[in-house]
């Protein structure tokens, strides 16, 4: 429903842009006029994901290698984007990683790792993309349901979450006075993507998941990728420190009875 030079002129730079969720917001920004850049540490499938917007859009697309716990290969990657494309109008913080284990079963290293990458790995990207934004620009970080409800087996996931959440609106604060928009997007179960493969392994699991949101369905790339171009478009400028939660109602909590058809007085 956007017009297709919607994002045109547009540059924009993906962290963890090489796969699922956040390739299809690459996609769906490329596919109305933004240049991407999409970043991930597997050079083989950040290549692949540049060749495969290309080829689906009129859009132009770079693959750039890095690891978001590393400031220097952030930076570098930034630079890049800004000598390959230009200034950067949208910066997406999307990479992250996600295991389901007990707390008692997390090592002191495995709750790192994933706070690491989500929560530092957003504070890198945000942090060393500042100087490498045109004003007006659009940031967006990638958070998720476990920021603000308890999960079984997402205490990492949960902790790292929820400080994202927390860090969009501190540097929405800060950064709105230089012409900045900080915002989250935070997806339902999403299907096809690593995210829900590694949470709901077993059809029986899927369809739990499917019971627990209100619009009895999964997600789809696509849902996501509408709120990015929302956010990071013309419409979306007034929007800033917000979570815009696409998630089917999953956050509302247990959504598993039928109230339809429950009893009632007349
Ligand atoms: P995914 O396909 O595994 O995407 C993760 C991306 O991040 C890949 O491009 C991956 O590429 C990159 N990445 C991982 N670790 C990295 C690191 N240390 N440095 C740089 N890049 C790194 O996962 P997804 O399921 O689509 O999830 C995408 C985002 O949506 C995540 O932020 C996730 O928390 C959020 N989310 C997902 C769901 C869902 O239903 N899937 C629901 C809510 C929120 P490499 O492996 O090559 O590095
Ligand atoms: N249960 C408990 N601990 C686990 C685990 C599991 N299923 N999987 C990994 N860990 C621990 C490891 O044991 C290790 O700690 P240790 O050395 O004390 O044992 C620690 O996590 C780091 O593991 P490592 O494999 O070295 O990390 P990595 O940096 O190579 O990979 C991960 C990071 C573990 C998050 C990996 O799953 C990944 O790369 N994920 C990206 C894709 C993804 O998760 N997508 C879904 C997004 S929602």
């Amino acid at each position: 429903m956007y017009k297709n030079n919607t994002l045109s002129g547009k540059i924009a730079f993906i962290a963890g842009g090489t796969s699922g969720i956040n390739l299809g917001i690459a996609k769906g920004l490329a596919a109305v006029g933004a240049s991407v850049a999409v970043l991930g540490r597997n050079s083989e499938k950040a290549e692949a994901a540049a060749a495969e917007i290309t080829s689906t859009t009129d859009g132009k697309a770079i693959a750039l290698t890095a690891d978001v716990r590393d400031p220097d290969q952030v930076e570098a990657a930034l630079k890049s984007t800004v000598s390959q494309l230009g200034k950067i109008d949208i910066l997406i913080s999307g990479a992250a990683g996600n295991f389901p284990a007990p707390a008692v079963g997390i090592s002191p290293k495995g709750f790192k790792t994933v706070v690491d990458i989500d929560l530092i790995g957003t504070y890198n990207v945000f942090h060393l993309g500042f100087k490498h934004v045109n004003k007006g620009a659009s940031l967006i970080a990638i958070t998720a349901p476990q920021a603000v409800q308890v999960m079984p087996y997402q205490a990492h996931v949960c902790a790292a979450k929820a400080g994202i959440n927390m860090l969009i609106k501190c540097l929405a604060l800060e950064w709105g006075p230089a012409g900045i928009t900080v915002n989250g997007i935070s997806p339902g179960p999403i299907d096809e993507t690593e995210g829900v493969d590694r949470l709901a392994p077993t059809e029986e699991a899927r369809q739990r998941m499917i019971q627990q949101t209100a619009s009895r369905r999964m997600g789809v790339k696509k849902d996501i990728a509408d709120a990015a171009i929302y956010l990071s478009s013309e419409l979306g400028a007034y929007v800033n420190g917000t979570i815009l939660t696409v998630d089917g109602g999953t956050e509302l909590g247990d959504a598993s009875a039928d109230c339809l058809s429950a009893p009632s007085r007349n």
